[in-house]
């Protein structure tokens, strides 16, 4: 059994900033209450007319991660694309992204799970390169929200939160076991699907032509609806079991930790996870700030940067974990 490591991060966030004060234009809100609720400043929102979108955007994060990990795109055995926003229904991004990278016919897995996909996807990359199936493989987790969302009052407790961006990395076989990707920790608590959910264009509770005739401008189907409250109490109680169940399983108490990358889903989330391990300000890494929430693409952004800005270095333990909806969570334990 081989481990894997990450050779190569990248992200891309689109140039647009959206401001607070520039949604409290489109709805009922202000820059205090979402900085004092969230912790978010701005967020990126491509524009409409741009050319990106989910999978374009993944695609430029992984041309600077592929180009960091200092490997050739045909040298790619492997495309996993975590994403809740895909560029159409089906099929997934992962063949857009195989596509316009031009690598040769490998396979492409598109991953389902929200905040917690980029560590599902992980997971799923590092168990191939584990038993020897890939050599290196290509994980990307890119989210265009802003066009999904009701921008008017009647939506903000999501739309205020959510951004768009692409993160990626680049993971490959490495022969040391203590070395790379220690664990990863997967679960999932079905009873709470509708807590966090976009019930359209699902096939589950109506028929899509039942939905164009009726063209009912209320139909709220089409957007995303959270029971916030529910979702901060379980995210706080998960990220705290999924991050001591990575520690344990590799015999590591907190202090162990050099740098956590928690899912950027609400700065109090962090600071309450901050406060009850008794962690330093530099061994978490956010960015939730600057970019609000980008789902499956928020570790992979953080990641990338706490990297780019030296917080990583070679023999650091870095732990991810993420939590949304499904409910699904896990982490990963990492020696860099
Ligand atoms: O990434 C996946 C996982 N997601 C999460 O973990 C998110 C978890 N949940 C949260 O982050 C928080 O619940 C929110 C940020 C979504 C909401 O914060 P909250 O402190 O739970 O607020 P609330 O939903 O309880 O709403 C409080 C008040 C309400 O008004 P009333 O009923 O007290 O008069 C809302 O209508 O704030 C109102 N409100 C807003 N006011 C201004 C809701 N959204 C807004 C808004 N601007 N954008």
């Amino acid at each position: 059994m081989y481990n894997s490591k990450i050779i190569g991060l990248g992200k891309y966030v689109p140039d647009n900033v959206v401001t607070n004060d520039d949604l409290s234009k489109m709805m009922d809100t202000n820059d205090a209450w979402i900085q004092e609720r969230t912790g978010i400043k701005e967020r990126r929102w491509v524009e409409k007319g741009s050319d990106d979108t989910t999978a374009t955007m993944g695609v430029k994060a992984a041309k600077v991660a592929i180009e960091r990990a200092g490997i050739d795109k045909d040298d790619i055995d492997f495309i996993i694309f975590a994403t809740l926003s895909p560029d159409m229904y089906f099929p997934g991004p992962g063949v857009q992204v195989q596509h316009a990278l031009g690598i040769k016919t490998v396979g492409a897995l598109d991953v389902r799970n929200q905040c917690s996909g980029f560590i599902y996807a992980i997971s799923v990359a590092d168990n191939f390169i584990k038993t020897g199936m890939y050599k290196n493989i290509l994980v990307i987790g890119s989210e265009l929200h802003s066009f999904g969302l009701d921008k008017t009052t009647r939506g903000r407790g999501v739309s205020v939160i959510f951004g768009d961006g692409a993160g990626a990395a680049v993971l490959t076989r490495e022969e040391n076991n203590s070395k790379g990707i220690l664990s990863t920790h997967l679960h999932s608590e079905g009873e709470h699907a509708e807590e966090l959910v976009l019930v359209a264009p699902g096939m589950g509770k109506r028929w899509v032509s039942d939905i164009i005739a009726d063209n009912d401008p209320n139909d709220e189907s089409y957007f995303p609806h959270m029971n916030g409250q529910f979702v901060f109490k379980n995210a706080v109680i998960r990220f705290s079991e999924v991050i001591m169940e990575g520690l344990a399983k590799n015999k590591m108490e907190v202090s162990a930790i050099d740098m956590l990358i928690p899912h950027q889903a609400n700065l109090r989330i962090a600071q309450f996870i901050q406060k009850k391990f008794k962690l330093a300000d530099d061994q978490v890494f956010n960015n939730i700030q600057k970019y609000g929430n980008t789902t499956a693409a928020s570790i992979p952004i953080a990641l990338t940067e706490a990297w780019e800005e030296g917080k990583i270095k070679t023999g650091d333990t870095v732990v991810l974990a993420a939590f949304g909806s499904g409910f699904t969570w896990g982490s990963a334990v990492i020696k860099w």
